[in-house]
């Protein structure tokens, strides 16, 4: 099984991540650090703890990192897309969880060392900020997954840039630039992987889905803002599942090699880029540009179609 730890803002999609590490026995995820991004941090450590204790797995350390980018103080959040962050449901107000500090992270990554691999589905901070405070342990960690960017293809918080790439370009760069065995999924690949109404339909039907029960009404209100923002479109698209499922499936994509870079202000600020000309030499990231929807949609359906 992989060991995985994972950097979120959940966010609908962040929370489909999380189900489907739950349900996955290939995967272990052995901590959850949560920030600021399409909700509040408050609001994200919240969902976080509650998907997790629905799979009773209270064990699983939640994190608390950033509540801002580095850059300003001011924090856009997306309720239009992500409601609370699970769409309508909300975890218990009764709820009881227990979080760990910051430095939590460098025991788990002291524990696990070159079997760990890191995940972030989120703003790039609070992974930023890790590199900085415990450079020689992220050097130790196997690899590294990214949900960010979208090369030569429409952003979708402006027209040029990404949102996790737009929320704090300064430290999507640090982790670029220092990041050893890095996989990022732009939206090139991610825009595609569509979930739609007839497997939700399943899922809700399947008793063996824990998450059963919240499918409908979440995918519901994640489509609705899809309807509006994609004419045409047949389904919503699960970006940080995706960024997960590549780790034991990876030709569930296909990659290109470049050195990506960020713009960090301006106009252009979160567009992500490679020198994509003919003379230029590939680089060191390995970035999916292309997504096989069957093979995406057979792999998830194993796993939340138990
Ligand atoms: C990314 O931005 C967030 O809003 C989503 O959860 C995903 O991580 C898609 O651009
Ligand atoms: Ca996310």
């Amino acid at each position: 099984t992989k060991k995985i730890l994972l950097f979120c803002d959940p966010g609908i999609d962040d929370s489909l991540a999380i189900m489907y590490t739950m349900l996955n026995p290939d995967i272990e995820l052995v901590g959850i650090v949560t920030s600021y991004g399409n909700v509040t941090k408050e609001q994200a450590t919240a969902n976080a703890a509650y998907l997790v204790q629905l799979a009773g797995r209270n064990d699983i350390p939640i994190i608390p990192g950033a509540s801002q980018p580095v850059q300003q103080e001011d924090v856009t959040f997306y309720p239009e897309i992500h409601g609370d962050g699970i769409g309508p449901i909300h975890p218990p107000s009764n709820m009881q969880y227990q979080t760990y500090p910051f430095d939590t992270i460098r025991y788990i990554i002291e524990k696990y060392r070159d079997e760990l691999i890191i995940v972030d589905t989120g703003r790039s901070t609070t992974l930023a900020m890790a590199f900085i405070l415990f450079p020689d342990h992220l050097k130790m960690v196997a690899s590294l997954y990214v949900m960010g960017g979208a090369f030569f293809v429409p952003g979708n918080v402006t027209a040029l840039a990404e949102a996790n790439f737009y929320g704090d370009p300064t430290s999507s760069n640090y982790i670029l630039k220092f990041a050893h065995n890095l996989t990022i999924t732009p939206l090139n690949a991610t825009q595609f992987a569509i979930l739609t109404p007839d497997i939700v339909d399943a899922i809700s039907k399947n008793k063996k889905n824990i998450y059963a029960f919240m499918m409908a009404p979440v995918f519901e209100y994640y489509y609705e803002f899809y309807k509006k923002s994609v004419p045409g479109i047949s389904g919503a698209p699960i970006h940080d599942l995706l960024t997960i499922m590549v780790i034991n499936h990876p030709t569930i994509v296909d990659y290109i090699y470049y050195d990506a870079n960020v713009v960090e202000g301006g106009e252009a600020k979160g567009m992500s880029y490679i020198d994509y000309r003919p003379t230029s030499k590939t680089g060191k990231t390995r970035i999916a540009i292309q997504l096989h929807y069957e093979a995406f949609i057979d792999e998830f359906s194993r796993i939340m179609l138990p």
